[in-house]
């Protein structure tokens, strides 16, 4: 297990580590305002879809500490501005709205209580969310294990891993769990561009475990699967539809399309907190859109020429027919079967 944390409770105050600096510096940043957690979710000092679902929760929470309601009700109605600006703060990840929804349903199934306790039980809500990510990621792991055959080699894109939610990761928390088995395996790192969240968080994490993790360009992931040098994909997600179409980090969807072609399975780790049953198709999920800023320079450093056209979608859709299964806590799925879990 890791030692860093996305995000930790400290003293009456949210402490975010600030993921933009990795893997040079190791920061928090200490947040006391809900405004400070919307602007970190926006500005990527937390990402990943649970992590940011958990920092909404968070910041719902501070909130409502400083809010000087004289009732519940009015607690209510002064958190609403809280809702909405957390909710537009990205908008692929369907966790921000899951947490969210979480809230508001505490909130309105405990209008009756002393404003003062209500406060009290959102508050205790917050950590709760962030405990069971971390519980439902191990369950996630130990279903995932079976994949992990003694000497095998899995590719990853992004960051799913600790950084990206509570603890332990989604599709590494598989990871974890065989290295604390002691089975050996290799694992392949996306660089992911345009901001690079598998040079700077997945290969920083997984080397900091201990776990034998190589680094590539994006564009070196064909030409090591036509090789024969990986034996499966696994990935995390942002959102997966009723039709078990997946959006996650843009590139996702080519890498899924080469492991199809090379016969590859390709797994997708997705705690139900990502798992949006209300859209049929991955069509309709929104596809954030970020500044063009991240594509022409690295570090600052500009690297392509001024006043280039740029095209920066933050998230690709995969179609489920590239997905050979979706790992969740509540057990494996085909993507035609995902619809199953409201029954469960
Ligand atoms: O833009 P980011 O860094 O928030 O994107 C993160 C991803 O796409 C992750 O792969 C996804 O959120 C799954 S995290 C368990």
């Amino acid at each position: 297990m890791p030692m860093l944390q996305s995000i930790k409770w400290e003293n009456n105050a949210v402490y975010i580590l600030d993921q933009r600096l990795l893997p040079d510096k190791v920061e928090y940043l200490k947040c006391t305002h809900y405004e400070q957690i919307a602007r970190a979710i926006e500005n990527l000092s937390i990402r990943g879809a649970p992590a940011i679902g958990i920092a909404a929760a968070w910041a719902v929470a501070v909130a409502s500490k400083s809010l000087n309601a004289s009732s519940s009700e009015e607690l209510f109605s002064d958190l609403n501005p809280v809702f909405q600006r957390l909710i537009n703060t990205r908008p692929t990840a369907v966790n921000i709205k899951w947490a969210i929804d979480r809230m508001q349903n505490l909130i309105k199934n405990n209008l009756s209580l002393p404003v003062s306790e209500l406060k009290d039980i959102i508050l205790d809500e917050a950590i709760q969310i962030h405990n069971e990510d971390i519980q439902i990621n191990k369950r996630i792991g130990e279903y995932a294990l079976e994949f992990f055959k003694e000497g095998c080699t899995v590719i990853t894109y992004c960051n799913a891993g600790a950084l990206a939610t509570g603890g332990y990761g989604t599709a590494t928390a598989p990871m974890y769990i065989a290295k604390e088995k002691g089975i050996k395996f290799k694992v392949i790192a996306c660089e992911t561009r345009p901001v690079l969240q598998g040079a700077r968080i997945t290969a920083f994490e997984l080397m900091q475990a201990g776990i034998d993790v190589t680094l590539i360009c994006d564009n070196t992931a064909g030409a090591l699967l036509r090789k024969g040098m990986i034996d499966f994909a696994i990935v995390g997600t942002d959102r997966t539809v009723r039709n078990g179409d997946v959006a996650n980090k843009i590139g996702t969807y080519s890498l899924s399309v080469l492991c199809k072609e090379n016969n590859v399975p390709f797994y997708v780790a997705a705690p139900t907190s990502s798992i949006d049953l209300s859209i049929p198709s991955g069509d309709m999920i929104p596809i954030e859109e970020r500044s063009f800023e991240e594509v022409t320079t690295i570090k600052g450093v500009r690297i392509a020429p001024e006043g280039i056209k740029v095209i920066n979608f933050a998230f690709d859709v995969t179609p489920a027919k590239y997905v050979t299964a979706i790992i969740t806590e509540k057990g494996i799925f085909k993507p035609a079967e995902i619809q199953e879990l409201r029954f469960r």
